[in-house]
């Protein structure tokens, strides 16, 4: 039990009774009414959310730079060699790099990839869509984020699917509200895709990041409204919704261990933001 007069838990160096003191009363109350409330875990600092915003420009600066190179006959290796470089002479390291003995610094999912894709020396081809999946870290803080491309000229329904799933994104950070519910978020998402004929990935969420790469609260990408953990200010989680043109289960690699593809052969896309929750609404800070 923190006193009033004591320092806050968050780490501000702020009296209690002058920081988190009403936040943890909101949060009680809502319990009390059965809701899943957050951990004091889940609450970043400001302190945190700096050095979060710090690993999100170095993320952004790289999926930037991705966007302004990448095209037909370049190789995902090529891709992870530009993300790797600029990470490290912006004084980031690339979290993918050794995590979990995953060997390169992004992913690189394909067409019918659903994510975790290898880069290798696999040649970007006229027609492709491909997911660059970049996760910096900077002071021990991090930062999530991937894209989709479009290489040359592709299909009307790979283009479709490309921009529904970037409107399911926009439509989850949209039901992110402070005091609000994380099945909102899944919600939204999950009707946008259906309304389309698509499907969700269940089998991948989102998470919790900033102190670590895979935090809580789990992200799923479909949901109920109004159930849920509550989003309460100083959250930082991803939103990263996979969306597949046909079925939504997936198999995986068999030789890597990681590359997931799609049952049917189907396209699939993802985009990913990470978002802060604050009092006065959401914060997008890797994109
Ligand atoms: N960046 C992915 C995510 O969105 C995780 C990739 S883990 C890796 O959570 F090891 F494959 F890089
Ligand atoms: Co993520
Ligand atoms: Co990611």
């Amino acid at each position: 039990m923190t006193m009033r007069n004591d320092p806050c838990w968050c780490g501000s160096g702020k009296k209690y009774k002058k920081c988190h003191e009403a936040f943890d009363r909101t949060l009680m109350d809502l319990k009390k009414k059965g809701c899943k409330v957050p951990t004091h875990k889940m609450i970043k600092s400001e302190e945190d959310m700096k050095w979060i915003r710090e690993a999100a420009k170095v993320n952004n600066g790289a999926l930037d730079l991705v966007q302004s190179k990448i095209k037909a006959g370049m190789t995902t290796n090529e891709i992870d060699k530009m993300v790797h470089d600029y990470t490290i002479e912006h004084g980031g390291i690339p979290a993918c790099l050794g995590y979990e003995g995953f060997p390169k610094s992004c992913c690189t999912s394909i067409n019918d990839q659903v994510c975790h894709g290898i880069p290798d020396d696999t040649v970007l081809e006229d027609g492709d869509i491909v997911n660059v999946d970049c996760t910096t870290i900077v002071n021990g803080h991090y930062a999530d984020a991937s894209r989709m491309f479009c290489i040359g000229k592709v299909s009307p329904a790979a283009k479709k699917l490309v921009d529904v799933t970037k409107e399911c994104l926009e439509a989850g950070i949209a039901a992110v509200k402070p005091w609000g519910h994380l099945g909102d978020v899944g919600a939204a998402i999950q009707e946008i895709a259906h309304a389309n004929g698509y499907s969700v990935v269940l089998d991948y969420c989102g998470h919790g990041v900033g102190n670590d790469f895979h935090e809580d609260p789990m992200v799923q990408h479909v949901g109920t409204r109004g159930t849920g953990i509550i989003l309460a200010p100083g959250m930082v989680f991803t939103i990263e919704p996979m969306i597949n043109e046909g079925v939504c289960s997936l198999f995986i690699d068999a030789d890597n261990d990681w590359t997931s593809y799609t049952d049917d052969g189907k396209l699939s896309a993802q985009w990913e933001h990470t978002i802060a929750v604050h009092d006065d609404g959401v914060e997008i800070i890797a994109w």
